[in-house]
Parts: C-alpha cells; sequence; structure tokens
C-alpha cells in the first residue's frame, strides 16, 4: 500500500525559493496544503510557444489530482541553468522529474544521475542511452516524412521548389524533422528544397524571413515551416506581398491562431497536428508514483495529416463523446502461434490479463500462417468484435486486410509484432519491444567480451522468422553496431523460425560444411541458443567458453543455461505485454486516442547476475 506521505509547502519558502520556479496552478490557494507528491517539471524554456501548450495540458491534467503538486522550472534555453535548475527541484524534494531537455548531450549525465535517486520522465527529445523511467515524444523524423508525402500529393506533380523553414540551429527536434522530410522528398529529383533556419521559431521573426526573400519567392510552390506560429508568419508574407504559395506546418493545436484554425481559414494548405504529450506525463507520473506495474519505457505520440479536406472531420473526431460503455469488451485475439517459451508466456499474459478485467477474448492460434490469421481477423470482423488484436507472423501482406477491419469500423492494436503498411491509420497503436535495441545490445555486449585482436571475430547469427520484424529488426541493430567496430565479421547467417529444432539445425547444417571456426553466436532467441548449445555439446564444443553465445528474451531456461556456464548473455525481451494490451484496449473503448507506439521497458543480463535473478524470472 502507499505509505502517505504529508507534506507542508509554504508559498513564500517556494516563491523565494527561485525567481523562475512556478507552482502548479492548484496550490495557488492556499499557502498550507496536504499532499502527497511533488512533480518538478524542468521545462527547457517557456518561450517556444509549443512549449507553453504543454505547460497547460501538464497544469490541466495535474487540477485532477488534488494530492499532488506541481513545480517547474524554466531553463532560457540555457544548460548550465537547467542543470543548476533540476538540483534545485531536487533539493526541495521532489518525488518525480519531468524533463524537457534543452541540450541532449549536456542534460543525458544529470539526468541518468537524477534517476539513481528517483523517477525520471523525459519528455520531446530523448536523452542518449536508457537512464530513465519513461520517455513521451513524438518520432520528429516521422512527422518529417509525413509532411513530405503530404507535400508531394499537394505539388500534384513530381517537380517543383520546395521553402523549408526550420527551427533553430540547436533543436534535435528541427534536425530530426528535416532529416525525415529530406527522406522522403530525395526520391524525387526534380522537386528540391531551399532551406532558410528561424532561429527563435516564432512567428514574427519567420514573417521577415519571408518577406526578406521577397523576389526568390516567384520560384516557390509550397512553404514547408516546421511549426504552425513559423507557418502563420508565412502566410502574412506572402499574403503581404501577393504570392500565392501553399503552407503546411507542423503542430496542429486548436488555439485561435493554432494550426487546426489556419486549416480552416484556409490560411494554410494543412498541419501534422500532434499531442505535446502533457497529459499522458502526467497520467503515467501518477501510475510510476502509485507503483502501477507496466509502466513502458517509451510512448511515441500518434501524428495526423490535417488538410481542408479532413479538418472537419478531424475535429469531430477529436471531440467525439466518449464510447457507450459497455460492460463486456469483444476481443479478436490472432496469436501468431506457440513457437516458443517466449510465446507461450506471451499467451499466457495476454490470457490472465483479459480475464482479470473482465474482457471477452476470442483466441485464435494461427500456427505460423499468415493467410490462417488473415482468416481469423475476417472471422472477427463478421463477428462485429469490438477490437482486434493481432501478433503478425512477418511485416507485410496486411494492408488489405486491415483496410477491411478500418472500413468495418473496428480497430486494430499489434501486439508484439510489427506491420509494415502504406497507411499508418490501419493500426491504432503498436505495443511491444524495441527490437532495434535488442540487436545493439547484443553486438554491444560482444564487442565488449570477445575483443577483436589480431585476428577478426567470427560471429554465427541465429536468425529468427525471416520477415518477421523482430528478425528484421535485431538484425539491423545488430549490424549498425558490428559496422562501426572493425574486426567483427557475420561469418554466417541463417534463420531458425525461433524454434529449439531451428537452432539446432543452424549449427548442424554449419558443421556439415565447416570446421568450427566460430567465436561468438548471435541467437535472435532463447530457445534457438538452447538448441544450438545442444547441437554443440554434441560435437563437443564446450558453449559458453569455447564459443560465446548471447540471446535474445530471458526465459527461465536460459537463466539456468546462464547459470551452467553455457550461455552467456541475454538481453530481455519482455512477453508479459496482457496488462498493457488491456489496458490500451480499455483506453481505447473510453474514446481516448493511443500512441502510435508503446515500448516496453527491458534490461540485459549477464552469468555474474543470473543467479541472483533467476527467482523472480516470471517467464
Ligand atoms: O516476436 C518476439 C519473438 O518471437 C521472441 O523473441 C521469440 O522468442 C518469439 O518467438
Amino acid at each position: 500500500m502507499k505509505s502517505k506521505r504529508v507534506k507542508i509547502i509554504s508559498l513564500l519558502l517556494l516563491l523565494g525559493f527561485s525567481g523562475a520556479l512556478y507552482i502548479g496552478c492548484n496550490l495557488r490557494s492556499s499557502s498550507y496544503q496536504e499532499i502527497d507528491y511533488v512533480i518538478g517539471v524542468s521545462q527547457a524554456n517557456m518561450r517556444e510557444p509549443w512549449r507553453l501548450v504543454l505547460m497547460n495540458e501538464l497544469n490541466e491534467e495535474i487540477s485532477k489530482h488534488s494530492n499532488i503538486r506541481l513545480i517547474t522550472t524554466d531553463a532560457t534555453s540555457n544548460s548550465e541553468k537547467q542543470k543548476k535548475d533540476v538540483k534545485k527541484l531536487l533539493d526541495y524534494g521532489i518525488d518525480l522529474l519531468i524533463v524537457s531537455p534543452s541540450d541532449v548531450k549536456e542534460m543525458t549525465p544529470v539526468i541518468s544521475e537524477v534517476y539513481d535517486q528517483i523517477p525520471v520522465i523525459v519528455m520531446d527529445k530523448a536523452v542518449e542511452g536508457f537512464d530513465y523511467t519513461l520517455f513521451i515524444g513524438p518520432d520528429n523524423k516521422l512527422i518529417g516524412r509525413q509532411a513530405g508525402e503530404d507535400i508531394i500529393k499537394h505539388l500534384g506533380k513530381d517537380k517543383g521548389a520546395i521553402l523549408e523553414l526550420c527551427g533553430s540551429q540547436l533543436s534535435q527536434a528541427s534536425k530530426d524533422k528535416s532529416s525525415g522530410f529530406e527522406s522522403i522528398i530525395s526520391k524525387y529529383p526534380n522537386v528540391h528544397i531551399k532551406r532558410v533556419r528561424v532561429e527563435s521559431e516564432l512567428r514574427d521573426e519567420a514573417e521577415d524571413m519571408v518577406l526578406s526573400m521577397g523576389e526568390q519567392l516567384k520560384d516557390i510552390d509550397i512553404i514547408f515551416a516546421h511549426n504552425d506560429y513559423m507557418a502563420l508568419g508565412a502566410y502574412n508574407a506572402i499574403n503581404k506581398l501577393g504570392y500565392d504559395i501553399k503552407i503546411v506546418g507542423i503542430d496542429g493545436f486548436n488555439g485561435e491562431n493554432d494550426g487546426i484554425n489556419l486549416v480552416k481559414q484556409g490560411k494554410i494548405d494543412a498541419t501534422i497536428a500532434c499531442s505535446t504529450g502533457g497529459k499522458e506525463a502526467i497520467q503515467y507520473a501518477v501510475d510510476i508514483l502509485n507503483k502501477v506495474s507496466g509502466v513502458p519505457k517509451q510512448v511515441i505520440l500518434r501524428c495526423h495529416s490535417v488538410n481542408q479536406k479532413n479538418v472537419t472531420a478531424y475535429v469531430e473526431n477529436q471531440n467525439k463523446p466518449r464510447n457507450e460503455y459497455k460492460e463486456i469488451i469483444d476481443v479478436g485475439y490472432s496469436q501468431l502461434g506457440s513457437e516458443s517459451a517466449w510465446r507461450l508466456a506471451n499467451t499466457r499474459s495476454i490470457k490472465e490479463a483479459a480475464k482479470d478485467l473482465g474482457i471477452n477474448l476470442i483466441y485464435e492460434d494461427a500456427d505460423q500462417s499468415q493467410e490462417k490469421q488473415i482468416a481469423a481477423i475476417r472471422k472477427f470482423i463478421d463477428m462485429k468484435v469490438d477490437v482486434i488484436v493481432i501478433s503478425p507472423v512477418v511485416d507485410n501482406g496486411w494492408n488489405e486486410i486491415l483496410q477491411e477491419a478500418k472500413d468495418a469500423g473496428i480497430p486494430v492494436l499489434l501486439s508484439d509484432r510489427k506491420v509494415e503498411v502504406e497507411d499508418d491509420s490501419l493500426y491504432s497503436t503498436y505495443i511491444g519491444a524495441d527490437f532495434i535495441e535488442e540487436g545493439r545490445r547484443a553486438m554491444r555486449w560482444i564487442k565488449e567480451n570477445v575483443p577483436a585482436e589480431e585476428e577478426a571475430v567470427n560471429i554465427l547469427e541465429i536468425q529468427g522468422t525471416l520477415e518477421a520484424s523482430p528478425t528484421v529488426e535485431r538484425k539491423q541493430g545488430f549490424e549498425e553496431i558490428l559496422n562501426n567496430n572493425s574486426g567483427y565479421e557475420i561469418v554466417y547467417s541463417k534463420g531458425g523460425d525461433y524454434t529449439y529444432a531451428g537452432g539446432k539445425e543452424v549449427i548442424e547444417e554449419y558443421m556439415k560444411t565447416h570446421e568450427w571456426d566460430i567465436d561468438a553466436i548471435f541467437a535472435h532467441n532463447d530457445d534457438m541458443a538452447l538448441g544450438a548449445i545442444k547441437a554443440l555439446e554434441a560435437y563437443e564444443i564446450e558453449p559458453g567458453k569455447d564459443v560465446k553465445i548471447v540471446s535474445v528474451d530471458g526465459t527461465r531456461k536460459a537463466f539456468e543455461a546462464m547459470i551452467e556456464g553455457k550461455l552467456n548473455c541475454v538481453v530481455e525481451c519482455s512477453p508479459l505485454l496482457g496488462p498493457q494490451l488491456m489496458k490500451a484496449i480499455q483506453d481505447l473503448m473510453d474514446g481516448k486516442e493511443l500512441p502510435l507506439r508503446i515500448i516496453t521497458d527491458e534490461k540485459i543480463y549477464t552469468q555474474d547476475e543470473a543467479k541472483d535473478v533467476l527467482s523472480s524470472r516470471k517467464y
């Protein structure tokens, strides 16, 4: 049970604490308050309008919790000041820190130190590494790509000139928007981008910048601004100069001079609307403070392309009343199969969580067949279930069936594995792991523990099911680190379908045609690593000693193999997705929009810790 703590806050004391300290609105009425928790918010600056919207969201959501107070500091875009702000907040005794870093590099070590003491929610820009409790923010590269695709449609031809109004050169968000945008536009050799930077990212500076371009504007077909304030500045400028140029912005907030209204009024043609995540930050902060289990590691917010054709529908959808209360929610769930210990734990977790919450789960096992999964989804559509969940066996080939579900008005959630679709509005959210990071972690371990000396380190890779997202992405992350380190080479790579038998066969095949020359094995899951261990032993090669083995998942059997010294390292991938999945389903049924991706928290384990950790493993 949560231990109730009473804090007496003196308003005078707080006001004397720092000139740039703001106290949540629910504290103003009285000098003395009984509270359970204090959340510190270290804001990079209060100058960008986007951050003011974020602050409003944080304050609005915190006002629903009379036992929690918010203290906010403004770093005025100065990292040295932000470091001091964070220290002051800690000295004050905050229970949780929400931080939006002004400079990721500068703030990473500070945030990491705070994370040793209290939970930290990082907003907007991810710091380096994973020393935080939760990251909430948009995927700015994706926003850039979305804008690029929209702009190509707005151009209506495969040639033209774009004026890109970028934000501050210090802003990682702006850099990411540009690189995502470029990745789309570069596919069209006759479409050119002219980039200018508006350091302040504000409307009037953007207006001055565009005004100063004068005659050059006559060659521009479309303006892409990194926020709607700059988009409005651009509109004011071209209006004064008498040019007719299309404009696309980013943010899509709802205020009078914000993106949605600008689209409605025809001042800009489109905006990429994305929430600030303020509301979600407080909701997760409350869960963290109350020690609710299953808080994810990353929440990536969903963005929408809003243009003059769909703006009315978008607004209606945002304001739609909560769904009718349904006592029992019917969920059709297509699980891909039962190939591994991980999968069995995953199925168990989902079934148990549904049962705990009284959700009616209609379960279908596809036995590794995409055809069976598609048939199951069609059956769920015919049954008119409330929600469909799929763990897709492979990435591709889902456009048509997901469109059928969308046309039937049934939301689809992706659990564990991803899909490659043309339109990401075909699914509501993805809940699962960061497979790329898992691959990186595996290779980092090899790099640190199997040093490359005179001869190259030979690596044998046992991939999972080919064309499945964990396989593709683990390989991608692994190779990313490998390619940055000379002296390491993948000399053999085969798929083992995530099964014990598959892992064993890969080694047996290798032995038939090669002299043993492998230094390290990267198995994409534990079952395949265990199968490989069995095969190696038959050839009298000592697993864990003659060859180092790293695998992914973190099953009990893998921990036992580490204790026996046969497996060297395990990169965790949690199958316990049931509680988060069911929470997302309930949120969806309550009319909430789900984030684009909800990423689980995972660790890495080695032989040293295996014994201590084994008893607490849940799968
Ligand atoms: O999709 C997750 C992967 O699928 C797990 O790593 C593997 O064990 C499973 O079968």
